[in-house]
């Protein structure tokens, strides 16, 4: 029998997941339908118990709804994973065999997979610049915890938000809150954008020469063109300026893993989604 999943979001129409696990899918012989649903925040609650009576097995949940998915997964007879807990927000919900549901979230898991995988980024040991103090960075703090990196910053317009995201992650790690303006005289080896800036394609303030030799610029958001992070990593000579396409793949990934018991070859969709936005950009 064909099981069925969906991603639920508000905007949902150009959400690429559908797309991703149809590929998934097709590449591990799995039989399964997912599907896109644009669901508002007032309506998350109804929408999911709707889902599930329609016989749904798993769940992407994305902007508006991770926090709203945190908040019904944490209650009896729910569960979360503490990755989810600590990010306060839920981007993967699977159905467990007692009809409860496991509350995940596989962002950060998917940044760490597409720098270490396939971008060779090597975490261990680094100094690593957190760009943003809302669901984004939040999302994915443990996962590069996990990796010991030397230190991780975490630099915000609004500070105090930097300081109660660092407080909130006590005991679990190395880390720091900054404002833009006292990043001057620093380095990173790795620098990743969690604001939402780029989706009105703006720069958080950055000082001058905050890259080390050979170091990686990393944008959790993408788009058909560079963003202005990427850009902005290219003209500082980064080593590598990338976005966050192959996050959003191997997030998927790690969603797909978790329903299904597989886990997909990434580098392949990732390789053709890749193709088809310089083509579509090239038009
Ligand atoms: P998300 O879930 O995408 O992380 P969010 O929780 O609203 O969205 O957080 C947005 C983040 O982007 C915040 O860190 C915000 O900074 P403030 O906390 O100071 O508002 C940051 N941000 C948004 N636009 C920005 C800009 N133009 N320059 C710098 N930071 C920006």
């Amino acid at each position: 029998m064909t099981d069925l999943y969906a991603v639920f979001g508000d905007p949902i129409n150009h959400s690429k997941s559908p797309r991703i696990h149809a590929l998934f899918a097709e590449q591990t012989r799995q039989d399964l339908h997912y599907r896109a649903q644009r669901v508002p925040a007032e309506d998350f609650n109804q929408a999911l118990r709707a889902f599930l009576a329609e016989g749904g097995k798993g769940l992407n949940c994305t902007v508006p709804l991770k926090e709203l998915a945190w908040q019904t997964v944490s209650q009896a007879p729910h569960r979360l994973s503490e990755r989810a807990r600590l990010a306060k927000a839920v981007n993967t919900l699977a159905l467990q065999p007692d009809g409860s549901l496991l509350g995940d979230n596989t962002d950060g898991m998917g940044l760490v997979n597409d720098l270490l995988r396939n971008h060779r980024v090597n975490l261990t040991g680094k100094r690593i610049l957190i760009l943003g103090a809302g669901g984004a960075s939040r999302g994915v703090i443990l996962p590069l915890l996990d990796c010991k990196p030397d230190s991780i910053v975490i630099a915000n317009r609004t500070v105090s938000k930097a300081e109660a995201l660092v407080a909130d992650f006590a005991g679990h790690g190395k880390l720091q809150a900054s404002g833009f303006d006292s990043l001057s005289g620093q380095q990173f080896d790795v620098l990743l954008n969690a604001t939402s800036a780029s989706l009105s394609d703006q720069l958080p303030p950055l000082p001058a020469k905050l890259l080390a030799d050979n170091a990686c610029c990393y944008d959790l958001a993408y788009g058909n063109q560079p963003t202005a992070f990427v850009r902005w990593g290219r003209e500082n000579a980064a080593a590598q300026s990338l976005d966050g396409l192959g996050m959003l793949v191997e997030q998927a990934a790690e969603a797909f893993a978790l329903w299904r018991g597989v886990r997909p070859d990434t580098q392949a969709v990732i390789a053709l989604l890749d193709g088809e936005r310089q083509l579509s950009a090239a038009q």
